[in-house]
């Protein structure tokens, strides 16, 4: 990843390819922000003038690159759009802020230093500054395969950013210094998760995914523990035996654990850890199965959330459950009508093999409600259903106690992952009505991305409060790159399950 240092230095006197200055849309044209006045000055004092003369509108996402005068020692200036200026005695959003530092460091692709000089009021508007520049300058670095690291590079438009120097804040205050280290930390491990997601589905079967959480376990003082399939066979596990059984690379349920000697809180978190997901019997059809590979984007976050709180030393438990499995069709495969039984017990009819999440998470939440954490959230690339009430953009909130489903949707909200709370309407659960077991594993159409979360709900203890984020869209972004969002794996909910884990620590959760 690219490194992220903190300079005293003016935007002016600062040794890099280009400096980054932000300007925003006014109501009479191009208002430059804060933060640039010293790269204004070797304008003297023109460029808004020249930045309108080029059409620059300030716009969100719009760059501009222009040759710096002789008062600066970086030779380009790229002024980055913040959207609507913000009223008066008001600053900038921290998305805008976030989203632009991204766009810049796409802009920048192929070059070594850049200097962010946009309007940082405070440490958090920094660390946003900070955030989106790391995350936008992401780009996905097969390991061991070097040739294509530089298609992807070119694809890019270059290597992306080797430096990025944060300017406007004060380097030697206690707070702006732990707001970059922080943005740092979290960025890192939100680029893990979208690593994860990339690798193709080949490379990352349920086996080699363990096989990193141990790695990062042993890095960061994590305790890991790999259920392999005849631990899960022997345990009872029902669901994620059911659906990995059709595949030559079996199961694992990994558990990887933080804890602090201090913590008065313990929080679990579970993903959807489905490797590749080609339906099963119930296969899916061609135009269906492309993106397939992202279907283990819950365990990601789940697995980079888990190692964030390890790193940023949060004093809370926080308990990862990565289900893993490979759902594919084969003479091994399990069939559309039989009946698995799952951890805990219950029995379900597994009516349609492509709704592979719910059985694979309906083993990890019930094996995450035996040890009573405070909380469970879980993580899952769940329906179709979901992607075409939200989008592609937004992510569904669910959960079984209000208060708690709130204050996850206000927290996905303040760091800037796009959310949106959606209900359990009790009467769906009867369309799950199953002859021949306790319930299916699917049930009328209309509605069904929630028809899901209520059978996710049957597998968690009733007296925990519990919440399930339904990524399906957000996890893999297939259009054109934006602010900090690049093609591919985005790395869904990691930032909202870190400042989950943050405000836990902090006590200020029920
Ligand atoms: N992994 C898919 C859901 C999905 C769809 C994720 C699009 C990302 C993008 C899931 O396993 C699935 O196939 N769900 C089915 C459920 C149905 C068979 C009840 C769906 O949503 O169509
Ligand atoms: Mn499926
Ligand atoms: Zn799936």
């Amino acid at each position: 990843m690219s490194a992220l240092t903190l300079s005293t230095s003016s935007a002016a006197t600062l040794r890099a390819d280009a400096v980054v200055i932000g300007v925003a849309k006014g109501p009479k044209g191009p208002v430059v922000a804060a933060g640039a006045e010293a790269v204004d000055k070797a304008f003297d004092g023109k460029l808004a003038a020249v930045l309108e003369a080029l059409g620059a509108t300030g716009g969100e996402g719009e760059t501009t690159k222009l040759p710096a005068p002789s008062g600066l020692k970086a030779p380009v200036v790229l002024a980055v759009g913040l959207g609507d200026a913000p009223a008066k005695d008001e600053d900038f959003a921290h998305e805008a802020l976030r989203r632009a530092a991204g766009s810049a460091a796409r802009a920048l692709a192929g070059s070594k230093k850049a200097a962010f000089a946009l309007p940082v009021e405070d440490a958090d508007a920094a660390g946003a500054v900070a955030e989106g520049a790391l995350l936008g300058a992401y780009s996905y670095r097969p390991a061991g395969n070097a040739a294509a690291a530089k298609k992807n590079d070119k694809a890019d438009k270059g290597a992306p950013l080797a430096e990025i120097a944060l300017l406007g804040g004060k380097p030697r205050d206690k707070a702006f210094k732990a707001a970059a280290e922080r943005a740092a930390t979290v960025a890192e491990e939100v680029n893990r998760a979208r690593d994860l997601v990339n690798m193709p589905p080949n490379e990352l079967d349920p086996k080699a995914f363990a096989a990193a959480a141990q790695t990062a376990g042993k890095e960061f003082g994590l305790k890991v523990e790999v259920l392999d399939e005849k631990a899960l066979l022997k345990g009872g596990f029902g669901g994620i035996m059911g659906v990995g059984r059709g595949s030559d690379a079996p199961p694992r349920l990994v558990r990887i654990g933080y804890t602090h000697p201090k913590a008065e809180k313990t929080l679990a978190l579970v993903g959807k850890g489905i490797t590749y997901d080609s339906g099963g019997i119930s296969l899916k059809p061609a135009g269906h199965n492309e993106t397939m590979k992202c279907d283990m984007a819950g365990a990601a976050a789940v697995f980079a959330a888990v190692v964030s709180a390890a790193r940023l030393g949060l004093r809370v438990n926080v308990t990862g459950w990565l289900a893993l499995a490979e759902n594919m069709p084969s003479g091994s495969a399990t069939r559309p009508g039989d009946v698995l039984k799952m951890y805990g017990g219950k029995t379900v009819e597994v009516l349609n093999t492509d709704a592979e999440g719910r059985l694979v998470l309906g083993d990890a939440l019930a094996r995450a409600s035996e040890e009573t954490p405070d909380a469970i959230v879980d993580v899952a690339t769940l329906t179709g259903a979901m992607v075409l009430a939200l989008g592609n953009r937004t992510f569904g909130v669910m959960g079984n106690d209000d208060a708690f489903r709130t204050s996850v949707f206000e927290i996905a909200e303040e760091v800037g992952e796009q959310a949106w709370p959606m209900p359990l309407p009790a009467e769906l659960r009867k369309a799950m009505d199953s002859p021949v077991a306790d319930f299916a594993n699917m049930g009328e159409r209309m509605g069904s991305g929630l028809l899901a979360g209520i059978f996710l709900k049957e597998f968690v203890a009733e007296d925990i409060a519990w919440v399930h984020l339904d990524i399906a869209g957000p996890a893999y972004h297939e259009s054109a790159p934006y602010g900090y969002t690049p093609k591919g794996g985005t790395g869904s909910a990691v930032r909202t399950l870190v400042r989950l884990a943050e405000r836990t620590a902090a006590g200020d959760l029920g």
